[in-house]
């Protein structure tokens, strides 16, 4: 297949399937390909994703028309698949296009089975996180890769035997994306303060949280890299909120009704901010799947609700409270040296056993940066990869 119209992105879109036929109605087009599966295109899907250069921006690739721009109630008028796999495509309004089947392929609609889903894990399934070495990863993209999707698949991944070296928790960061900083500074360290601003900086135990519940879109990712610890206990908990999520979904309807619609607010308690967040426990989106959760026992503010309210939210929570504090949904691992954890903030609580400060040396670099930047380098080293594939 050599010549392969544009398409309306700078992917690289594989032509793993191939159309065997087609078939179009006025206001849309069915495709069967080589595994067997059918996908529908509806005529305005196709109409403002043309590649032509009036309706994608040839540099840009990026759409240059509105809506309504389209002629009013456009249809199809001719659909042809040509010998090199390319459908051509004929709209009322006089167009005349042609698209590239990876990218048909790549953007169609086969069900729900094909949408991504996390993988959901309790202590049994998933005793310590997904582990790469280091120094591979940040010498092998695939290695790296496999790092990013285990991350993104179970909420926490680590890479295992890095050096100790000033700047290298940025450095790893900034491959995926840019830092995300907050009121506790570009890069935060663990340690134990005077005076601290979060319990955090104490060696004390700490009940699984999400950091930063208090701002209006939580951090998406956190990073800590052990760079020394030879205290005893200080052991990280972590439990898939996720999991626990799904399993009051099904066993205790009436608390997931109440952690998915009562809004509570969580104040950080500091001298110099006030910030203040506010959302469910567990934010689902308009299908009810689970997106991200809210869920920090110390940083709530008192609900302001009605007292019916207050009594199914403080319940509520409290049951979401004991899942989370039960050793079945529990990962609990030590930091070694050289580690370097990386955790999706608003999905695995992370929680700590208390450590005998007096006993050793503990110091742990900590830095935020967002899901979106995970999810774009993802893509992006696989388009690199795709590239390379097809030269
Ligand atoms: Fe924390």
């Amino acid at each position: 297949m050599s010549e392969l119209p544009a398409t309306p992105d700078f992917n690289i879109w594989p032509v793993n399937e191939t159309v065997q036929t087609v078939s179009f109605s006025e206001y849309s087009m069915r495709l069967t390909w080589s595994d067997g599966r059918i996908s529908d295109h509806h005529v305005l899907l196709l109409r403002e994703n043309s590649p032509d250069p009036i309706t994608t921006h040839p540099k840009a690739r990026e759409m240059a028309i509105a809506p309504t721009d389209i002629v009013d109630d456009v249809t199809l008028t001719a659909v042809e698949l040509l010998e090199s796999g390319v459908i051509r495509v004929e709209f009322s309004d006089g167009l005349n296009t042609a698209y590239h089947p990876g990218w048909l392929f790549g953007t169609a609609w086969f069900g729900p089975d094909s949408v991504e889903q996390p993988i959901l894990w309790n202590a049994a399934e998933q005793p310590e996180p997904p582990t790469f070495d280091g120094p591979e990863a940040l010498k092998n993209s695939d290695v790296f890769l496999e790092w990013l999707e285990a991350l993104r698949d179970y909420g926490v991944a680590r890479l295992r035997n890095l050096p100790q070296q000033d700047g290298l928790l940025e450095q790893v960061v900034t491959m995926i994306g840019p830092v995300r900083e907050s009121n506790f500074g570009r890069q935060y360290v663990l340690e134990i303060k005077d005076d601290p601003d979060s319990q955090a900086y104490t060696s004390g135990s700490l009940l699984q949280h999400i950091d930063l519940p208090t701002r209006e879109l939580p951090f998406g990712l956190q990073f800590l890299y052990t760079r020394d610890n030879t205290t005893t206990g200080g052991e990280g908990v972590y439990v898939d909120a996720y999991r626990i999520a799904e399993d009051m979904r099904t066993n205790e309807s009436d608390h997931f009704y109440s952690l998915t619609t009562d809004v509570w607010e969580y104040n950080n308690r500091a001298k110099t901010s006030d910030y203040r967040g506010q959302g469910p426990v567990v934010e689902t989106n308009a299908e009810g799947a689970i997106t991200g959760v809210r869920y920090n026992t110390f940083l709530r503010a008192p609900l302001k609700a009605p007292l019916d309210i207050q009594a199914r939210a403080y319940k509520a929570y409290r049951a979401f409270c004991t899942r989370a504090q039960s050793p079945e949904y529990q990962m609990k691992f030590s930091y070694q040296a050289g580690d370097l954890l990386a955790f999706d903030n608003r999905r695995a609580l992370h929680g700590r056993a208390g450590y005998d400060a007096k006993g050793g040396a503990r110091f742990i670099e900590g830095l935020y940066a967002d899901r979106d930047d995970l999810y774009s380098r993802i893509r992006t080293i696989k388009r690199q990869q795709r590239a390379k594939n097809a030269t």
